[in-house]
């Protein structure tokens, strides 16, 4: 979704912004732009369609002395793809660039319009930028004016304001990701949607509160300050060292940051069950159990919704907790029945998801206790709920999820080892673990054996079409196959139980269809039976099944084998690594764009 960065002081600002844009590129984004003040106090603007390359071309001849500057990647939600919707959107000497979207901008612009206002574009964003000029023009102050401004806009949204009369720099957000940075030595400070675009500019970053302003001046002794919206100096923020570093952010060899990304999950499995049993995670394990649960209410969008029909299957077999899991996009606006001594469980990435905080907030309304399983600590969610289960994944960028998924589900699965009492125990501590390793041993003979799955992915990648199937606890990760082929692959996909096809989609079932038949040790026979259904119509089938088995290896066009003895049940997760090369080879083939697939974004930050 929208990436912001904005940056004030002597340290190069508008190579700082456009370094920061180029690391938020993995977002999604479909134009990019900037605007900077000089050392006149004169603005600049510049904004393009397309890629930040675009942009960065349009800059090359640039020689002002830049003293502040903000900047955007757009991701269209209002008004088409062009140069007049991107941002930043200028008016005199005020320039915004928004993430979110203003609900009520139709009134807002009617109103904006009437009293004069010249729109230049088809964005909700503009609005705000008509709302601090009207402002200004009415003899606020730049604070008030932003200030007022914001109010006057429902929905979540995060804004950055550059004020080239002042040289100043105001931002604001409500359930929209915002951050500030702050150099050592105070010269310089920025603001991001993303901590990971002040990787090397800040060595501390501030998490506001809704509603706070932050303002990067240099009027000021602080070159960040931040104040409630009536005008008085809020204290509504966390701040902590920024730990990322920029190794973490390199492909290394890989040519692909998902192909890096699905190649770190063994050793992320590995460091996952050395946190949580050696380390400080469980005590944490242990204090979450001791809510003691009448019922989990699971809520995610796309991926991590998956892994949390994996963390059903745990909870429920382990534990015998009810567990419901919903699309945060359904669950927030059904009325579902929540009682206080339920539990919300929200799985998330980025933790800034639109749907997935909703739903967190209805929970709350609920005076339910929330517990997240996420990888960005400090992200929206992480701060909202009561207790966080970070999943230690490290930045995933890619923009489909493969080892976030894995972490999500493993971390889900130490959940319910700790409210089952297992973690009381160093004899059963121990027996996880090896499970664990287990696994990663398994991971690391998959992409041993990765030459295997290029070969089928090379035979099957031009059928029009695949169906994902599984039984049980395989048929989450036959959903989250076919979801990551067709996000990266641009292929039709879809996940089915194996016994569900011949209530419908059987019809569609011929020689250019393909079935990704995953067949694990439980219901095998019931399963083979289900692909002689696919066979029978001429369908390809590609098992994904135990070794041997020659009611399954016959039935095969091509055939990936998988050691499931002693796996049981995080068996899906390993399978899921099979899934995730399949796709990625396929869509190689098919010669996509892997990291950044059109049309998505990797941290959906509106509804
Ligand atoms: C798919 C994918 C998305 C995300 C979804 C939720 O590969 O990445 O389906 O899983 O947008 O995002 P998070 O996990 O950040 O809440």
């Amino acid at each position: 979704m929208c990436g912001i960065v904005g940056h004030l002081g002597p340290n190069n600002p508008m190579d700082t912004v456009l370094e920061g844009l180029s690391r938020l590129e993995y977002r999604g984004y479909d134009s990019a732009g900037i605007a900077y003040v000089d050392d006149k106090s004169e603005l600049h603007f510049y904004k393009k369609k397309g890629k930040l390359a675009n942009l960065v071309s349009l800059l090359e001849k640039e020689k002002h002395t830049v003293v502040g500057c903000i900047g955007h990647t757009r991701w269209a939600t209002h008004g088409e793809v062009n140069d007049a919707n991107s941002h930043p959107h200028t008016h005199g000497k005020i320039s915004i660039v928004h993430n979110g979207i203003i609900e009520n901008a139709p009134s807002l612009k009617n109103e904006l319009a009437s009293e004069g206002f010249e729109f230049q574009s088809d964005t909700d964003s503009e609005v705000f930028l008509a709302l601090v000029t009207s402002n200004l023009k009415n003899g606020m102050d730049f604070l008030p004016a932003v200030s007022e401004a914001f109010k006057r806009t429902d929905g979540n949204s995060a804004f950055v304001v550059l004020n080239a009369e002042t040289s100043e720099i105001l931002a604001i957000k409500r359930g929209a990701p915002l951050v500030a940075g702050l150099h050592e030595a105070n010269s310089d400070a920025s603001v991001s949607s993303d901590p990971y675009a002040l990787v090397g500019s800040s060595e501390t970053i501030y998490f506001p509160g809704d509603e706070v302003l932050v303002l990067l001046s240099k009027r000021h002794n602080d070159i960040i300050s931040f104040y409630e919206l009536d005008g008085t100096e809020s204290k509504n923020y966390k701040s902590k060292k920024q730990e990322m570093s920029l190794e973490a952010t390199d492909k290394g060899d890989f040519e692909h940051f998902m192909l890096k990304e699905i190649y770190e999950q063994p050793g992320l499995t590995r460091d996952l069950i050395q946190f949580y049993l050696a380390g400080d995670g469980a005590d944490l394990l242990n204090k979450v159990s001791a809510w003691k649960p009448e019922k989990f209410h699971i809520s995610a969008c796309g991926t991590a919704a998956y892994a949390g029909m994996v963390i059903r299957d745990f909870i429920e077999q382990r534990n015998r907790i009810p567990c419901a899991v919903e699309l945060a996009s359904e669950f927030r606006y059904r009325n579902p029945l929540l009682r206080e001594g339920e539990v919300g469980l929200f799985i998330s990435q980025s933790g800034e998801t639109a749907d997935t905080l909703a739903a967190q907030g209805l929970c709350v309304e609920n005076k339910m206790k929330t517990l997240s399983i996420v990888n960005v600590e400090g992200s929206t969610l992480y701060r909202d709920c009561d207790e966080n289960l970070l999943i230690r994944a490290g930045i995933e960028i890619g923009v489909a999820s493969t080892k976030a998924f894995t972490q999500q589900a493993l971390t889900g699965c130490l959940l319910s080892y700790a409210i089952a009492g297992d973690l009381e125990s160093e004899e059963k501590k121990k027996t996880i673990a090896d499970k664990y390793s287990l696994l990663a041993e398994r991971i690391d003979d998959i992409l041993a054996r990765v030459d295997e799955l290029k070969k089928i992915a090379e035979e099957i990648y031009n059928y029009n079409g695949f169906f994902f199937t599984g039984r049980g606890q395989y048929f989450p990760v036959a959903l989250e196959g076919a979801l990551k082929l067709k996000e990266i692959a641009y292929v039709h996909a879809e996940g089915y139980a194996s016994g569900e096809l011949k209530h419908g989609p059987i019809a569609l079932i011929d020689d250019q269809m393909v079935n990704i038949a995953i067949v694990g040790p439980a219901l095998f026979d019931k399963t083979i039976s289900n692909i002689q259904e696919i066979k029978a119509r001429r369908g390809v089938i590609v098992g994904l099944g135990p070794k041997g088995e020659s009611d399954l290896d016959d039935i095969c066009d091509f055939k990936f084998d998988l050691n499931f003895d002693g796996l049981e049940e995080l068996s899906p997760l390993y399978v899921n690594v099979a899934n995730q090369l399949l796709a990625y080879y396929m869509a190689k083939f098919k010669g996509t764009d892997i990291d950044k697939p059109r049309n998505l974004a990797k941290s959906v930050t509106v509804e």
